[in-house]
Parts: structure tokens; C-alpha cells; sequence
């Protein structure tokens, strides 16, 4: 028996510091996808809650702007300290609304931790640049001003990480945040909405609106008032808001998908590899935007590469994430397990050879909820769809190569450029391909999953729009650069004309 951790029924949104029921009086049940059971009521908001949430977020980032920037850190430290104090009840219940088995919920948590203590030192940084004038007696400078209110709409696959991504740097900054949480996973949201209340954040500088993409995230995007969207989810979302922001003139960051790879070269240490492979490919059960879903092996290891692989899936234990000993979870819901098995299919119709899993499980307790068996596919050919598109489970392709120059040109071939990765002991090749692979994170003999917040997420084209979340960058989005010229001459002097 699970502990019941949450004691309500229906969650409430949090606007203006308060807890209130939608407008709409509409709800949905929010699934565990590991047996199926309801877990709690989500609102299904309407557009008059957006307004009250963004009006609220308005009046309350005026003087939210005005507090010392070190004093808004130190309310993000309490943040962290509160995150750090209810870390394994949080990573319980996270496993619980998202499947992921618990290690990595603990993870996850620890990563929104890590962003709270990094962006409350950026209280005392929050760098411009100073820099000589080309005038006697004046000075210039530039400072980060915030933009105001900001809204931001996270995806249910980390639910409490990529919310501290967005929100954290916001309001450290000095904006406001409405913020829609993905439908699927709304109880690590009303978590952290109950945490910002405990640690004191003043009412209306965060708000919490439950509800659909197509009716909180569309109003999102009608309200004037707010000046940035940051998203992140799947590419034809995306895209969609950045049509409608760009005729809005709005700021947009986006973060989407990724069809990324391991490269495996001759002389790499396979062990690590195979460990490298099954950490990013089935963690998360492939559900990452960083998941490995294709691995160009050099054609020499190629036979060792499927038979360590195959023989190491078949000892994945897969079920409830909740029990310690299982390594891979449930997929979020019908949809899902829909999507992949229509590739498996695919797959199979391009003449790809199945190694392992390929299938949903059905057996025992797995019949109770949304399990799909750990899948690797081989003799992959680089055009094939499931080698070009995101596949969003726990599906790997294996693409045999004859060299490196081979496995980057692959790796580039695909619409998307998010992570990469290649084993090799070989210095030169590291260097080569830290510079050649065309995506926004590298990692050399390690997966492609494991990036740390204070360094730039994101990546090139279509997993974005070239802005990144996470580290020193993600303050770029919520901020406008303020040039500032201070003539302090008494005399008026022209830029470029009275400089002889
Ligand atoms: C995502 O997949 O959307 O490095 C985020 C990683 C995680 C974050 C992934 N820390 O894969």
C-alpha cells in the first residue's frame, strides 16, 4: 500500500495567493500510469482564470521588481531548503503522477533543489556589463530589467525539474509567472505552488492555472500582459505558438523534441556503452527529450553491441516505480503505448531486424497498467522514419557505421539536434566530434541524458528556437537588456559627433 499523500481530491488552482476552484467548474482525473488508479481531480480552467492570473501576476510584479534582487533570492533559497526538507515525499509522489521509477524521481527532485540554490546566488550576480564611454565625463552600462509577466507552460515527463527551469530564473529576475502545468502530472505543481506559499513569495508573483494547451495555453497567449511564453513539449505545439507569438510580437522560447544518438566506435569501452545505452535510452522509459533512440555502432563491435545489450534488457525489471528493485516504468498513458507500438510496426514494415521487446506488456500486474517492453531494433538504415523521428518510448535503433565521419553525418541527418554522445578512447576523435556533432550537448563516453542546471539546455534546429533553459542563459529569456547612459559633463555632448 502506498501512503496517502495527498489529501485532496480535487486540486485548486493558486492565483493571487490564493486557492480557488476553475471558473469552468470542470475537472479531469489525473491517472497513475503504473496501475491505473485515480489519483486526484485536475481543473480544467477556462480563459477567465488566465485573465484573473495574469492581471494578479501584473499588479503583484510591479513591486515584486522593486525588492532587492538579493532579498528575491533568499525566498528562492527558503525554496530549495523546503524542496531539500520534503525531497522524498515529493519524489513519491512524482513517481506516482509520471511513472518514473523512484531513483530517478529522486533525481529529478534534486535537479529542482540544485536550480533553487544556483539562481538564488544569481541574486547577487545577475551581471550587465560596464564599459567606457566614448564621451569625457560619461558612463555606460548595461543592466538586466525584467520583462514583467512571463508565462510558461512545462511538460508532464519532468514535471518539477524543467517548472524550476522556467520559473526560477523568472522570478529571480524580477517577472511574474503564470504558469500551466501539463494536465497529466498538475500535483508536482500544486506541490511547488504550496512551497512558494511556505517560503513566503508575495501573493501574485507566481500563479498556478490548471488546465488544456488549447484553452489555458491559447489564453495564455492572447494576454497582452504577457510578454514572454516559454515552452516546452512536442515540436507541432510548439510550432503553433510560435506562429501566434511571433504575430504578437511576444518573446518565445521553445524546447521540443530530439532524436538523439550514441555513437559507439571501435576501440570504446563496451561495458560502459552498454551502461551508457540503457541508462538514456529506457530511463524515464525513453520518455525524455534526451532519450538515446538511435546508436551508431562501428561495424566491428557491432555483434558484441547487440548480444551485450540483448542480454542486459532481458534483465530489466519493469513495473510500479515505487519498488526500489524495478528499473523501468510505465509509459504516461494509452496514447503513448499507442504511438510507440505504431512504430514498432513501422519499423518492422522498413525491414528493421527486432532484438528485443517490441511489444506492450500485458502479463500479470503490467495488465493493470501502461507497461511497454524495452525495444531494440538493428540493421537500421539512417532513412528510416523510426531512425528520423521521435519516438517518445523505450525504443533504440541500431545504425551500423564504418567510420566516424559516417556516424556524425547521421547524427546530422535528422530535423532535430537536442544531445548526442560517442564512446570512444580516442582524444582526437572526442575533439572532432565535440565540434562536428550538430546539437546543443555532447557528452563523451556517457549517455545522452544527465545534464546538470547550471549549464545550457537545449538545441539546434528543430528541437528549438535557439534559446536555451537552464544555466546562466536561461536568464536572457525572462530579462531585457536596458542600455544606460549617465552624461555627468553638464553640457550636452553628441554620440559620434562631439568625440574630436
Ligand atoms: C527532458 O528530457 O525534457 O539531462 C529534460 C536530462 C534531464 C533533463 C531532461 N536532466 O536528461
Amino acid at each position: 500500500m502506498t501512503p496517502k499523500l495527498i489529501k485532496e481530491e480535487k486540486l485548486r488552482n493558486f492565483i493571487n495567493g490564493k486557492w480557488a476552484a476553475p471558473s469552468s467548474e470542470k475537472y479531469a482525473d489525473v491517472v497513475n500510469p503504473a496501475n491505473l488508479a485515480t489519483l486526484v481531480q485536475v481543473p480544467l480552467s477556462s480563459m477567465q482564470d488566465v485573465e484573473k492570473a495574469t492581471s494578479a501576476a501584473k499588479k503583484a510584479q510591479k513591486d515584486w521588481a522593486l525588492v532587492p534582487a538579493p532579498q528575491r533570492a533568499e525566498i528562492l533559497f527558503r525554496v530549495g531548503v523546503l524542496m531539500k526538507e520534503k525531497k522524498e515525499t515529493l519524489s513519491q509522489l512524482l513517481t506516482m503522477e509520471n511513472g518514473k521509477v523512484i531513483e530517478e524521481a529522486r533525481g529529478e527532485v534534486q535537479e529542482g533543489i540544485d536550480m533553487a540554490f544556483y539562481m538564488a546566488g544569481e541574486g547577487r550576480r545577475l551581471f550587465g556589463q560596464t564599459t567606457p564611454s566614448e564621451l569625457k565625463d560619461k558612463f555606460a552600462m548595461s543592466v538586466r530589467a525584467p520583462v514583467g509577466v512571463v508565462g510558461i507552460i512545462t511538460p508532464w515527463n519532468f514535471p518539477i525539474a524543467i517548472a524550476t527551469w522556467k520559473s526560477f530564473p523568472a522570478i529571480v529576475a524580477g517577472n511574474a509567472v503564470v504558469w500551466k502545468p501539463a494536465t497529466e502530472t498538475p500535483i508536482m505543481a500544486f506541490e511547488l505552488a504550496k512551497i512558494f506559499e511556505e517560503a513566503g513569495l508575495p501573493e501574485g508573483v507566481i500563479n498556478v492555472v490548471f488546465g488544456s494547451g488549447s484553452t489555458v495555453g491559447e489564453a495564455m497567449i492572447e494576454q497582452d500582459d504577457i510578454r514572454v511564453i516559454s515552452f516546452t513539449g512536442s515540436n507541432e505545439v510548439g510550432r503553433t505558438i510560435a506562429g501566434k507569438c511571433g504575430q504578437r510580437l511576444k518573446k518565445v522560447s521553445l524546447e521540443m523534441g530530439g532524436k538523439n544518438a550514441v555513437i559507439v566506435m571501435d576501440d570504446a569501452d563496451l561495458t560502459l556503452a552498454v551502461e551508457g545505452i540503457l541508462w538514456s535510452a529506457y530511463g524515464t522509459s525513453g520518455q525524455r527529450c534526451t532519450a538515446c533512440s538511435r546508436v551508431m555502432v562501428h561495424e566491428s563491435v557491432k555483434e558484441q553491441l547487440e548480444d551485450r545489450l540483448q542480454n542486459e534488457i532481458a534483465k530489466l525489471t519493469i513495473g510500479n516505480g515505487l519498488d526500489e528493485s524495478i528499473k523501468v516504468g510505465p509509459i504516461i498513458n494509452k496514447n503513448g503505448l499507442e504511438k510507440i507500438k505504431s512504430y514498432i510496426q513501422v519499423g518492422k514494415e522498413e525491414g528493421a531486424k527486432l532484438l528485443s521487446g517490441g511489444h506492450v506488456l500485458k502479463d500479470g500486474n503490467h495488465a493493470k497498467g501502461n507497461y511497454f517492453a524495452p525495444t531494440l531494433f538493428t540493421d537500421v538504415t539512417p532513412d528510416m522514419r523510426i531512425a528520423q523521428e521521435e519516438i517518445f518510448g523505450p525504443v533504440v535503433s541500431l545504425i551500423p557505421v564504418k567510420s566516424l565521419e559516417e556516424a556524425i553525418e547521421i547524427n546530422n541527418s535528422v530535423e532535430y539536434g537536442l544531445s548526442s554522445s560517442i564512446f570512444t578512447r580516442d582524444v582526437n576523435q572526442v575533439f572532432a566530434a565535440q565540434r562536428d556533432l550538430d546539437t546543443g550537448i555532447v557528452y563523451v563516453n556517457a549517455g545522452t541524458t544527465g545534464a546538470e542546471i547550471h549549464l545550457p539546455f537545449g538545441g539546434t534546429k528543430g528541437t528549438g528556437n535557439g534559446h536555451r533553459d537552464s544555466g546562466v542563459a536561461a536568464l536572457d529569456v525572462f530579462t531585457e537588456w536596458k542600455a544606460v547612459y549617465v552624461d555627468f559633463s553638464g553640457k550636452l555632448q553628441r554620440a559620434q559627433i562631439d568625440v574630436e
